[in-house]
């Protein structure tokens, strides 16, 4: 009775959702399966369009290495932050969104309740121990009625999600490989950040100490 109940389908024990606010959700598990064409996706993105650290309006370099796929791409430099069209490093077009990106962020979007999610814009985050994203709201896509879905691979990290105004309680929560969280609604501009990564070795493929992290957006045109 309980090996019919399991079946043979393991992801079935791998997932579960934890609710962090009214429209946020904790998908744990969710892109388990796919990690692994996931990461490959990442490597051929950062062929063409590489890894780089940006500097912030304030002077500093973020300790997060960064790149883009989609239509937009964040970018930051002294001047400030925008979504653009191109790479400012090549000066061409960021690299597509591949399929099963789009896939499991429309899924994810879906399972959380918002199903007409089309995402344009995929950030690409690398964390190495001791990198952190200080806590911010993502306020740059200028259009809020879609959510963000956030895919986490590699190292777990401690993800910090506030409220609307920056000196609200944070909540820690401990993303591993493969987990989803998708903000939206009410939470779509809730502050969050994520604590210095801590060192270990990333599940296989990766095997290094590296965290990566997509963020999914729906960037309206400006
Ligand atoms: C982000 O806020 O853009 C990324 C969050 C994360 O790396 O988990
Ligand atoms: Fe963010």
């Amino acid at each position: 009775m309980i090996d019919d109940l399991f079946a043979n389908d393991d992801s079935i024990l791998r997932q579960w959702q934890e609710p962090l606010a009214k429209d946020a959700v904790v998908l744990r598990g969710f892109a388990y399966d796919e990690a692994q064409a996931l990461l490959q996706h990442i490597t051929a993105i950062a062929e063409a369009a590489p890894f780089r650290h940006f500097v912030i309006p304030n002077g500093h370099t973020m300790s997060i290495a960064m790149t883009n796929c989609g239509t937009f791409g964040w970018t930051s430099n002294e001047q400030g932050y925008r979504y653009t069209e191109t790479d400012p490093m090549s000066g061409q077009a960021w690299p597509q969104i591949p399929t099963i990106f789009l896939q499991i962020a429309q899924q994810a979007a879906h399972r959380a309740g918002f199903s007409h999610f089309i995402p344009n814009a995929c950030l690409i985050n690398r964390y190495h121990p001791g990198a952190r994203l200080s806590l911010h709201q993502d306020k740059d896509e200028m259009d809020f009625s879609h959510p963000i879905v956030s895919v986490s691979l590699g190292l777990p990290a401690t993800f910090l999600f506030g409220g609307l105004q920056r000196e609200q309680p944070c909540q820690r929560v401990t993303l591993t490989h493969g987990d989803i969280v998708v903000w939206g609604g009410d939470s779509r501009l809730c502050y969050h950040g994520v604590l210095p990564l801590k060192d270990g070795i990333a599940p296989s493929p990766l095997q290094d100490n590296v965290r990566y992290n997509l963020t999914f957006r729906h960037v309206s045109r400006h």
